[in-house]
């Protein structure tokens, strides 16, 4: 992992939040090279989910709307929805002469002394550790310039509120009916006690959210639908390997609107710092009718809430599958996935990203400053970029630039040489093989469209 930290650093995929103030735990910020991966993972998400969802289990494809809703929200949807009074966790503080330690209790076995770091997880008998105390995770703020309680509001902990808060905004709106998927991409806070393991738990990322409304009985296949939808997915954006699991929950770890539910289960990455075990990339939960109805109480709408079966005749709060996934810990999981060292390379490593995930998906290099190379290079470089993130760099030797882009994880370098003005030829370099091949400098598009889309 410290090898994976290190290249991030290095090639401006992840800086520490305010690192020239010396950082603030459990925030990050997303480089020139980050920000591109990042996007892709969510652009390949709002396209795949919401623009062109496959069909669903009854065969008809899949309806889907977004939203982009407001990070602070009217509090009384975090009493709604059970965060106000129930999103704790457990702490526990070491007493102990200069310690300061805080852990998650329920987490303890994992934590070492932090005095003695010597000692084995989870062997605290001789600290002084308070018993456990509930500390709400939610992030506090004020609206207005008066800071009482009555101004008082909250970092929105996931966005799912803002989806069921909107509801009947765009029933009446859209032409959506049942079943119907809303989905948002977004921030959400949370004052997590101990963040740690680099972006994985963070006090600041990005969710992936989709709240799929469905009659009752349909429960169970739009469960294993989504289930295994979502499992796909993954796989087909380079988590195809051993790393990626599906993961059934059991009944004593369910939450409390899902213990009645068709099932949760969780897509799980085998990180390099919860290796051999898992760590959780997205849950997906049978939510039934618990924060439609929540809402409905606690607005005083009461049934006008519930949705309209025209051709039915009928009036009935939805059940909800939630697929949720962190697009932080998903570019986190592309990350290790990608990290491949090879030793016989100048760089000693590449980034074997899938194309559709890569931040640049080409490079275009002439080989010398001379004999009309950079111009060619240039007009190849203007062509291209108006459809791809391309990387134009006419420095250093064609060795270095390789190196370079391997690091990168570009799957393409396109290299104009000598033998280009005479043949109208370039080489293209592949990334994971470094084979070299020669095409035709107008094939060079096609040749991109095909390999990355
Ligand atoms: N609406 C349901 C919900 O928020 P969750 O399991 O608490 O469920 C969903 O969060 C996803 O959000 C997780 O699978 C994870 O990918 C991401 N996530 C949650 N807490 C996070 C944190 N502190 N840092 C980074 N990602 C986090």
């Amino acid at each position: 992992m410290d090898a994976i930290v290190a290249l991030c650093r290095r090639r401006g995929f992840i800086f520490q939040s305010s690192e020239i103030y010396g950082g603030i735990n459990g925030f990050w910020d997303y480089g020139p090279l980050g920000v591109e991966l990042k996007r892709n993972l969510k652009d390949a998400w709002w396209h795949d989910m919401v623009k062109c969802p496959p069909e669903g289990p009854d065969g008809h494809p899949v309806d889907m709307v977004g939203v982009d809703c407001t990070i602070i929200m009217n509090p009384k949807v975090w009493i709604a929805s059970g965060h106000v009074a129930g999103f704790n966790d457990p702490m526990r503080d070491c007493k102990t002469e200069g310690c300061k330690g805080r852990f998650r209790a329920d987490q303890i076995q994992q934590y070492q002394c932090p005095l003695k770091p010597s000692k084995c997880p989870g062997e605290f008998e001789k600290c002084q550790l308070t018993d456990a105390r509930q500390f709400n995770l939610m992030f506090e703020s004020h609206a207005g310039a008066i800071k009482d309680e009555a101004s008082k509001v909250y970092l929105r902990p996931e966005t799912a509120q803002g989806i069921f808060a909107n509801f009947r905004n765009v029933v009446d709106t859209s032409r959506v009916k049942v079943p119907f998927g809303i989905a948002q991409q977004g921030k959400a806070f949370r004052n997590e006690v101990t963040p740690r393991n680099y972006t994985f738990r963070s006090r600041e990322f990005e969710q992936m959210e989709i709240e799929f409304f469905i009659r009752p009985e349909s429960a169970k296949d739009y469960y294993t639908f989504w289930r295994d939808l979502r499992y796909n997915w993954w796989q087909s954006i380079g988590l195809a390997g051993e790393n990626l699991q599906l993961r059934e929950h059991d009944k004593d770890e369910l939450s409390h609107y899902a213990k009645e539910g068709a099932g949760t289960s969780d897509v799980e990455y085998r990180f390099p710092f919860t290796a051999p075990g898992f760590g959780e990339l997205e849950g997906i939960a049978h939510r039934t009718d618990f924060d439609l109805r929540a809402h409905a109480e606690h607005s005083g709408l009461g049934d006008r809430l519930k949705y309209f079966d025209q051709e039915k005749n009928e009036k009935y709060f939805p059940h909800v599958i939630e697929p949720s996934a962190g697009a932080d810990r998903g570019t986190l999981a592309l990350l290790c996935e990608a990290y491949t060292p090879d030793e016989s390379r100048p760089s000693k490593v590449y980034m074997k990203f899938h194309p559709r995930m890569a931040p640049i998906k080409a490079g275009v290099f002439p080989l010398v400053n001379k004999d009309g190379m950079p111009e060619i290079a240039h007009k190849l470089y203007m062509d291209l970029r108006s459809r791809w993130n391309i990387e134009y760099d006419p420095k250093q030797s064609i060795g270095k630039r390789y190196a370079r882009m391997d690091e990168a994880g570009t799957p393409y370098c396109f290299t104009i040489d000598g033998e280009t003005p005479g043949s109208n030829t370039v080489t293209v370099r592949e990334r994971d093989t470094q084979s070299q091949q020669r095409i035709a400098i107008d094939k060079v598009k096609a040749f991109l469209a095909e390999k990355i889309g």
